[in-house]
């Protein structure tokens, strides 16, 4: 897909993010601006200040070869986002990440000095998912070709690999390098798939030539950039705004923790990432969530939380709240089981054996499907070793009187507790549906979905119910 040279001026050269976000699509998005290691990389500097101007959030992410152009320091301090680098994150002793390479190449003497700022174990997904808009400037011939061959040997190419977004290639070489079939061949089969790539203009190039190759000036480049947030998000499948608007939400997450004594607990091994995407989910499409959680996470912007420790205070928590809602999903990891009584000191190691007597905790769920309003859609989970997860969804969603359950198993590497997937499915009255192995966030947008369904439901048979009185009042009044 070619655009050609957006035309300059259409949105204000500085574009301030105070303009409206009709006038300025990058306003509040996230641009991921990819550097190659040309002559013209002095100049992206001057792209990602424009990004941030223009009030984008900017994840600057470094090839090795640019690292010798300009510093990853530059892009962090001005973007105030560290610049990334390395695919590889450096692991520490204890397997914990920390930043990468052992070189300085951009000589900047910090503690990561390839400037990667990469604490996520799989930075280039990560990164993909987070971007709105990738914008590659300059774009080198090594990267067009490693780009249109699917070859991911670097983070650059990684994220390109793996991200939905709208791409940007802003390529800059010198002539005959552009003229080359092997890079014109490259940039034809990246238009096909709807890669944009901007034209080089006509200039001065390194070394005093003059030819085709130049890299366009950074307005020009933040113009397409924005050219391109608009037409994507103009083109992007509308779906109706706030579809649960008005509708007020509760959400547990987390794994619950029952003391023992005053330093120990019984826990289990949520995370609480599932819950949190829930509540993500529900607020994304205009909800009220109050998310009622026992994780130690960032909440989802615009959520009430309610931070609990116990099964008992988790109880209360969601019970009060489920009081007004219209949705309620118990996601949280629950104890079914606590220590009888809690001992004031701590319990002091001795060699004989010693044993926790337990007694049940409250079944929150149950109570839930005991004491529901009219209307209210009842979502539960059930974190499952056995493979038979839709039959032991079934019989949960029966026995608590439940409109969804979640059946999800639990207890292997790369699914449940700890992952940022799941192997699930999702039980409602009518039918059953096998998600597979899913992304959390994916299993939250389908149990969104679920729900929207069961609340349209519940709404048509309501109005069918009282349209029914009503022609009975007509019919006994005449
Ligand atoms: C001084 C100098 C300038 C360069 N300028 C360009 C350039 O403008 N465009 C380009 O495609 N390659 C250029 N190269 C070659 C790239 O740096 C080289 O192909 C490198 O492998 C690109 O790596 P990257 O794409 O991972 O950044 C230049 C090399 C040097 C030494």
């Amino acid at each position: 897909m070619e655009v050609g040279r957006p035309a300059l001026g259409h949105y204000p050269a500085s574009m301030s993010n105070h303009a409206g976000a009709g006038e300025n699509p990058l306003a509040g998005k996230t641009v991921l601006l990819g550097v190659c290691g040309g002559i013209a990389a002095y100049k992206a500097v001057e792209v990602c200040r424009r990004l941030t101007d223009a009030g984008a959030r900017v994840l600057p992410v470094l090839t090795r070869g640019a690292t010798r152009f300009v510093a990853p320091l530059t892009f962090s301090a001005l973007a105030a986002e560290p610049a990334r680098v390395s695919l590889f994150p450096r692991l520490g002793a204890s397997g914990a990440t920390a930043g990468t390479g052992s070189s300085d190449p951009a000589g900047t003497g910090s503690s990561d000095p390839a400037g990667t700022g990469s604490t996520e174990p799989v930075p280039h997904i990560a990164l993909a998912r987070r971007a709105d808009l990738v914008v590659v400037a300059p774009a080198t011939a090594r990267l067009l070709g490693s780009y249109a061959a699917g070859i991911s040997s670097d983070l650059l190419t990684a994220t390109l690999l793996a991200t939905r977004a709208p791409v940007l290639v802003c390529p800059a070489m010198h002539t005959e390098m552009w003229e080359h079939p092997a890079v014109q061949d490259n940039v034809a089969l990246l238009r096909r798939r709807g890669v944009e790539v901007l034209e080089p203009d006509e200039g001065r190039l390194a070394g005093g030539d003059v030819g085709k190759g130049r890299l366009p000036a950074p307005e020009a480049i933040v113009v397409g950039a924005a050219a391109l947030m608009g037409r994507a998000q103009r083109a992007a499948p509308a779906r109706p705004a706030g579809e649960l608007a008005g509708v007020r939400a509760v959400v547990s997450a987390g794994g619950t923790r029952e003391p023992i004594d005053p330093v120990r607990y019984i826990g289990n091994r949520s995370s609480g990432q599932q819950g949190y995407a829930i509540a993500a989910e529900l607020l994304a499409r205009g909800a009220q969530v109050t998310l009622v959680s026992a994780a130690a996470m960032e909440p989802p912007p615009g959520a009430d939380v309610v931070e609990v420790e116990t099964a008992a205070e988790m109880a209360d928590a969601v019970l009060g709240a489920a009081a007004s809602a219209g949705v309620v999903v118990m996601a949280a990891a629950v104890a079914d089981y606590r220590p009888a009584s809690v001992l004031e000191e701590k319990w002091k190691k001795s060699a004989a054996p010693v044993s926790v007597a337990l007694v049940p905790t409250i079944d929150i769920l149950a109570e839930l499907g005991a004491h529901r309003r009219p209307g209210q859609v009842l979502v539960g989970f059930a974190a499952e070793t056995a493979r038979e997860l839709a039959e032991l969804g079934r019989r949960k969603l029966e026995a608590k009187g439940a409109d969804l359950v979640v059946a999800n198993e639990v207890g292997r590497p790369g699914t449940g507790f700890g992952s940022q997937y799941s192997r699930a499915v999702i039980v409602s009255r009518e039918r059953t549906v096998d998600l597979g192995l899913v992304d959390k966030r994916a299993l939250a947008s389908r149990l969104a979905d679920a729900i929207e369904a069961v609340l349209a439901a519940s709404a048509a048979k309501t109005a069918n119910e009282a349209h029914t009185a009503e022609e009975g009042g007509c019919a006994a009044g005449t």
